[in-house]
Formats: C-alpha cells, sequence, structure tokens
C-alpha cells in the first residue's frame, strides 16, 4: 500500500515537500520521473539511472509493453522490475493516452478503446478492466486509471461526454483492482485521472469525483497538449485547490524546466516527460547555465565540461567540443551522453525544488534560477 507524507508547505506559493513511500522504497516528492516507455529509459543504463541521474521512480507504457515483449512474457519473467533489472517504483500509464497518439487507427466505445498496432497491425481491445489486469501483469507499483485524453481545443460538449467516460471507466478500474490481486508480493495502488479539458466548470467536476474517490494519489491529465501555458496553469491550479492535500499530485507528460518549476509552486508533487530525453537525443542540452544547441559550430572548439556544475559523471568527464563531435559524427555515444546528462538536470531541478522548500526559500530561488536556465546560450 502507498502512503505520502507531507513534510513541508511554502508558505508563500502552494509548493510542497513529501515523502512517498512504496513497497519499492520511497520516492522524495516533488520528483521527476524518467520515462522507460517499453521497458528502457531511452540510452541510459539502470545503473546510470540509479547511482548518476539519481532517479527514485521511472515510467513505464502499458500500451507498449502490452504489444511487446507481451504480458506471458512479462509473467514469466516474474514482472516488468525483475526483467529489466530495476529495484525502485516503477509507474505505468494506462494506454489510452498512446492508442490516441500512436496506434494507427482506433475507435473509441463505453466499453473501451479498440485500435491497430503501429508495430504489426494487429487489432486489440483495451477496456478499463484489461489495462487493469495489463498493470497487474507488468507489476507496476502505481497503476493509472483508464481514460480518454480529449484533444485541444475540443468543443465543450466533446469534453463533458468525454470527461464522464473517464469517470465512468474509472469506476471500473477501480472495481477491478478490488477485485484481483498483485501478482507478485508487493502491493500496487491506482491512480486516478482528473480531465475536463480547459473548461474550468468541468475541471473542477471531475476533481471532486476523482478526489471523492479517497485513491492514494491524483493525476491531472489533458493537459500540455497544445493549449497556451497559462491555460495549463490556470486549470492546474483550480484542480489542486479541490484534491486532497495529503495526498501526492501527479501532472501527466509536463513539461519544460519552467512548467516544472511554475506546477510545483502550484502544489504539484509528481511529472513525467520525454523532453530530457527526446531533445538530448537531438542535441538539445539543458544545463545550470542555458540551454545549448551542442551541434553548433560554435561549440566545436569549446573545452570547458558539458555542465560546470557537474550533476552528472558525463558532465565533468566530457567536454562541449567532444560532444559536438560525437553528435557531427553520429555516434551512438552522443546520444547515450545526453540522455543521462539531461535527465540528471531534471533530477538536479526537482532536487533543488525540494530543498529550497523545506528551507523555506522556494519563490526567492525560483525567481532567480528561471532566468538563468531558460536562456539560449
Ligand atoms: N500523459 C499525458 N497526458 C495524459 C493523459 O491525459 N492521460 C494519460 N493516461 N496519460 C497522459
Amino acid at each position: 500500500m502507498l502512503t505520502f507524507q507531507l513534510q513541508a508547505t511554502d508558505p508563500h506559493s502552494k509548493a510542497r515537500a513529501g515523502c512517498i513511500t512504496t513497497d519499492h522504497g520511497q520516492i522524495e516528492t516533488p520528483i521527476f520521473m524518467p520515462v522507460g516507455t517499453a521497458g528502457t529509459v531511452k540510452a541510459t543504463h539502470q545503473y546510470e539511472l540509479t547511482d548518476d541521474i539519481r532517479a527514485q521512480i521511472i515510467l513505464g507504457n502499458t500500451y507498449h509493453l502490452y504489444l511487446r515483449p507481451g504480458t506471458e512474457i512479462l509473467k514469466k519473467a516474474g514482472g516488468l522490475h525483475r526483467f529489466i533489472g530495476w529495484q525502485r517504483p516503477i509507474l505505468t500509464d494506462s494506454g489510452g493516452y498512446q492508442v490516441f497518439s500512436l496506434a494507427d487507427s482506433r475507435k473509441l466505445t463505453e466499453e473501451g478503446a479498440r485500435f491497430k498496432s503501429h508495430i504489426d497491425g494487429s487489432y486489440h481491445l483495451f477496456t478499463p478492466e484489461s489495462v487493469i489486469d495489463i498493470q497487474r501483469a507488468i507489476g507496476a507499483d502505481i497503476i493509472m486509471a483508464f481514460d480518454e485524453c480529449p484533444p485541444w481545443p475540443c468543443d465543450e460538449r466533446y469534453a463533458e461526454e468525454s470527461m464522464h467516460l473517464t469517470h465512468r471507466w474509472l469506476d471500473r478500474c477501480i472495481a477491478r483492482m478490488q477485485t484481483t490481486e498483485p501478482l507478485y508480493g508487493y502491493g500496487q495502488s491506482v491512480f486516478p485521472i482528473v480531465q475536463g479539458s480547459t473548461i474550468a466548470r468541468l475541471r473542477r467536476e471531475s476533481a471532486e469525483y476523482i478526489a471523492a474517490k479517497d485513491m492514494p494519489g491524483n493525476a491531472i491529465g489533458g493537459l500540455s497538449v497544445g493549449e497556451p501555458p497559462e491555460l495549463m496553469y490556470e486549470m492546474t491550479d483550480l484542480v489542486t485547490d479541490i484534491l486532497p492535500a495529503h495526498k501526492p499530485r501527479y501532472l501527466m507528460g509536463v513539461g519544460t524546466p519552467e512548467n516544472i518549476l511554475n506546477a510545483i509552486a502550484l502544489g504539484v508533487d509528481m511529472f513525467d516527460c520525454v523532453m530530457p530525453t527526446r531533445n538530448g537525443r537531438n542535441g538539445m542540452l539543458f544545463t545550470t547555465e542555458g540551454i545549448i544547441n551542442i551541434k553548433n559550430r560554435k561549440w566545436a572548439e569549446d573545452f570547458s565540461p558539458i555542465d560546470p556544475a557537474g550533476i552528472s559523471r558525463v558532465d565533468t568527464l566530457y567536454t562541449k567540443a567532444y560532444l559536438r563531435h560525437l553528435f557531427v559524427a553520429d555516434e551512438y555515444l552522443a546520444r547515450q551522453i545526453a540522455s543521462v546528462h539531461n535527465l540528471a538536470f531534471y533530477l538536479w531541478l526537482v532536487r533543488e525544488a525540494r530543498s529550497h522548500i523545506l528551507a523555506g526559500t522556494f519563490p526567492d530561488w525560483k525567481r532567480t534560477i528561471l532566468p538563468i536556465i531558460t536562456r539560449r546560450l
């Protein structure tokens, strides 16, 4: 059973520091969760995630893991933790979001989502019950409820019907959780997801519906899907006023370093995003001095460390000039170094945020650090 201990609340904002306890260990919040879609955080080793990046929890995706390697292999392996050699907590997204962003064709009904695999074209059906069963088989510590993430913009009637469908699916997910057991001897918890697009009335209704379920943690979905950032913050702000303070809050798929610091100030505790790994593979580095496009010619003879703050081993081991060379030569190591560095930066950022919340200096620190880390070098 997952528990959450609130350790500090910032007096000048809604930022909090806390600690989530799972059967695979503790997670100090605010936290960033590296995305390990298909059982791997792309281009990184598990030991780098623990020892260098200091990740405390990683994400997996029901959609990808169900299609490949499939639940039979995961069950035979003894669950995803054993399969990939990861002893810390794992959270899995439920598949609905990926069905809509990746599958070749899909159809939504009351029963669930029918879709065509982007891998081999085969047809599948996800229902609230089946995605709970799959996440049981994966062995995720935190299981996400099956939801629909409506596109943005969408009309109010669509957003309202979609939200109600997500609520009915949530009830079916909770019922399935209550009538099934974990397969591997440790506890699994389900987090429901607030939807309601960018319509304040719907967001409030959804947050109240989800809060009343009294689950061990809660998530905010349907944001960072193309809406202006002000709307994302406005929705987050009103939802965190409603979700219980003594449960962790997870803002799904967010975001840039700036989005994360602003959402921490609004009372969010957990984040995930592909940005550090995806942008890293393309040569974009987030550093404690600003944002770097390492492929740029200007770094060709810069023999300074990748990041002088030395937040990961690769930062001081390698120079900007060397990393640029690796990118220009299209070497595998380029993507590995950039991924490790960017993830280490994101984990450093949330650790710093946490220590400033605990010290009571979060708003001042945020005001000072934001212009530095968001400038382009
Ligand atoms: N990842 C980013 N946004 C969402 C969302 O709204 N729902 C789910 N399930 N995953 C997400």
